[in-house]
Formats: C-alpha cells, structure tokens, sequence
C-alpha cells in the first residue's frame, strides 16, 4: 500500500466537483501542449489514463475518431460525462478502472496520455509498462508530471500561505526519486519501453484578479487541502484559512503573474 493518500481514489472523489469547476484553469494549457506534441488525426484512437474530470479528453475528441478516458474516481468520471454531454461530445467512452491494468487489449491505441495521473500511482513502472502494452506500435504517448515547487511561483506563494497558517508546512525540497527528476522520467519511461523519449518543461503564466479569486482557484480543486481540512477538523481549518487568506491579502497583488511548470516525458512504441 503506497504511503502517498492521494495514490487512493477517495480524495480526487471528494474534490471532484470542485476539480471540474476551478482545475481547468491551471491545468488545460498542459493537455493542450499534450495534444500538439502528440500528433493526432481525425482517424486516431486514444487513450487518456487517470483522465479525471477529462480535461484533455474533451479538449482531444473533437480531433479525434475515439476517446478511451479511464480513472478510478467515479465521481471525477461522473463530471467527464456530464461536460461531454454539456458539450455534444459523443465519441468518448469514460469507465472506472486502475491504470496500472488497463482494461485494454495490447496494441489498441494510436495515441495515449497520461496528464498528472500516473505520478500518483504506486507502482509507476506498471503504469507505463501498461501505456506502452496497450498503444500499437509506432504511437506516441504523453505524460506529465509537476516540476520541483521551487520552479513555480504559484506553488511558491500558496506554499507561502501554508507555512503563515502551520509553519510546520514547509515549501519541499524537490524530489529526486520522483518524476520531478527528468532523468528518473526519462528512465522510467524508457523502462516501459518507450523509445525515442525526451523529457520538455512546459511553463504557463496565470493571473488573478483578486487574491481572493487565486485562493479560491486553489483551494477549491486541491485534493491536498482536502486532505489538511479533513485532518485537522473544521475550526482548525477555519482558523487555517483565515491565515491563507490574510497571506494571499498581504502577498498578492491582482492581476500579477504566476507561473507553473510541468515536465512531459514523450516517447512511442517502437515498431518490431
Ligand atoms: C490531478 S488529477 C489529473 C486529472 C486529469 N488528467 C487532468 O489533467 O486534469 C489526477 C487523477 O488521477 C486519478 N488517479 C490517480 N491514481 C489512479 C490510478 N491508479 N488509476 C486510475 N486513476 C488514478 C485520480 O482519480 C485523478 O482523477
């Protein structure tokens, strides 16, 4: 049993609405980067694995002939469904299921992706390994992972705002074991058997209008402050988030921009 909570379905299931309403935010300009990279055609199949609320699927339907999307948070798939449905989007199957075993067949896929999903799963080799088993050979595959917090201003100044409120928060020292490392990325993903692979950071600039606006983006779809408030009970919280909120107050001025950084490990299964 891994140690990371959100390696479990709970948290993303309890986040789920708040996710599908304030993620897209932060998280489209990296599927829509995914996207380019992969080079897709109206003819592709893909596969979105640990597509959450389904930001890249429905970014990625109307170019494509097929979506697999699959994660194991009903409630995340629930909100997939609803903005395909919202959107007239058919041509995307949304089912529960554990990335690191697909429910696919070997060689299915023209394209697949796995955008801030698989670096949660506690077997990462099985994750990729089960990406690679089930592309054709020759397809491409995307996945994305977070750079170390000390590369994001925006995780800075919310990290700033969790040391004020429990200064037993710190900002981490970057992970090297993790796919922070873009030479543990790399290996990993060679390890799958991907070939061709190169790891790219990928930077988006945000902008708030209010400190307000960036607390409530941030709090609204982080599983992790799910997490603190469940922890800690709700007057702990309470008194919590007034600090954020004073720190965000004292520290933000709107409308300043704010960066976030991804690595995207690229790569494909090579043909025999
Ligand atoms: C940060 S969200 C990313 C969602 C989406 N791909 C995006 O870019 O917005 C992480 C997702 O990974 C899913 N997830 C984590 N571990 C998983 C696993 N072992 N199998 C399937 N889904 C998983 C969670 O349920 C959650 O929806």
């Amino acid at each position: 049993m891994s140690e990371n909570p959100l390696a479990a379905a709970e948290p993303w299931d309890l986040v789920a609405d708040g996710y599908a309403e304030f993620a897209p935010a932060i998280m489209r300009p990296f599927s829509a980067h995914a996207i380019e990279l992969a080079g897709l055609s109206p003819e592709s199949r893909i596969v979105d694995v640990a597509a959450g609320t389904g930001m890249l699927s429905l970014l990625a339907a109307p170019q494509v002939q097929s979506v697999q999307a699959i994660d194991f948070s009903e409630p995340m798939l629930a909100r997939l469904r609803a903005a395909a449905a919202a959107a007239g989007i058919g041509n995307i199957e949304a089912r529960a299921g554990d990335g690191q075993a697909l429910p696919f067949d070997d060689d299915s896929f023209d394209a697949g992706f796995s955008m801030f999903g698989l670096m949660f799963f506690p077997d990462r080799a099985k994750g990729f390994a089960e990406l690679f088993r089930v592309l054709r050979p020759g397809a491409a595959a995307v996945v994305s992972s977070w750079a170390p917090v000390a590369e994001s201003t925006l995780m800075r100044m919310m990290f700033g705002a969790f040391t004020a409120a429990d200064p037993s928060i710190q900002e981490p020292e970057p992970n090297f074991l993790s796919l922070e490392n873009p030479e543990v990325f790399e290996t990993e993903m060679r390890g799958g058997g991907f070939a061709g692979v190169t790891i790219q950071r990928h930077t988006t600039v945000l902008t708030f209008d209010s400190p307000e606006r960036l607390w409530e983006t941030m709090a609204r779809s982080s599983a992790p402050l799910l997490l603190m408030r469940r922890d800690v009970g709700e007057q702990v919280w309470a008194e919590r988030v007034a600090v954020m909120r004073e720190y965000l107050a004292a520290n933000y001025r709107p409308n300043t921009p704010l960066s976030t950084t991804a690595l995207l490990g690229i790569g494909h299964k090579p043909r025999p």
